[in-house]
């Protein structure tokens, strides 16, 4: 099932998850929502509380095909390692409309559980390692623009609420 995916301003996306402990159907049925939800708006990333759910989960895939094949999903993630810097272009499907350079570590290492509650580490560089930091990011009630300075900040938040009323307006 396709859910809403909640935009900023919406004070789920700044609340802290919690661990996931139970590794039943109901997780099943939201990863697979998620990844289904994230298709649907192509997005290479979502994370829970994107779609309201205070819970430690995310769903990537930044592989060309977007037919399942290149999912990942993680639970209750967490970097153990991190290396370098590099700056890149970043947007969100929790706020449209913007797309800022920031920076990032260039790799990282993540610890993770998947939907039975095995533990697996994945690494990631390049285009991964940038989206699976940001939606661990999100867990923490952390969004992209937070990297902005203040002025910046305030400019792409702007930016953002006229393309929400500019979107209101063609929709009417
Ligand atoms: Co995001």
């Amino acid at each position: 099932m396709i859910r809403e995916v909640r935009l900023l301003g919406d004070p789920v996306l700044r609340k802290k998850t919690r661990e996931v402990e139970a590794f039943d159907e109901e997780l099943a049925e939201l990863l697979d929502d998620m990844a289904e939800t994230m298709y649907h708006y192509e997005g290479i990333g979502l994370a829970a509380p994107q779609i309201g759910i205070d819970l430690r989960v995310t769903v990537l895939d930044v592989t060309q095909e977007r037919d399942g094949s290149g999912l990942i999903e993680l639970v209750n993630p967490r970097i153990v390692e991190s290396s370098g810097t590099i700056p890149s272009e970043e947007g969100c499907l929790s706020i449209p409309g913007v797309v800022e350079t920031i920076e990032r570590a260039a790799e990282v290492e993540v610890e993770h559980l998947d939907r039975s509650g095995e533990p697996a580490t994945i690494a990631g560089s390049e285009l991964f390692g940038r989206a699976v930091q940001h939606e661990i990011d999100h867990l923490e009630g952390v969004l992209f623009i937070d990297y902005l300075g203040a002025l910046k900040r305030k400019l792409v938040v702007r930016q953002f609420k006229k393309a929400l009323e500019e979107q209101a307006s063609t929709e009417r």
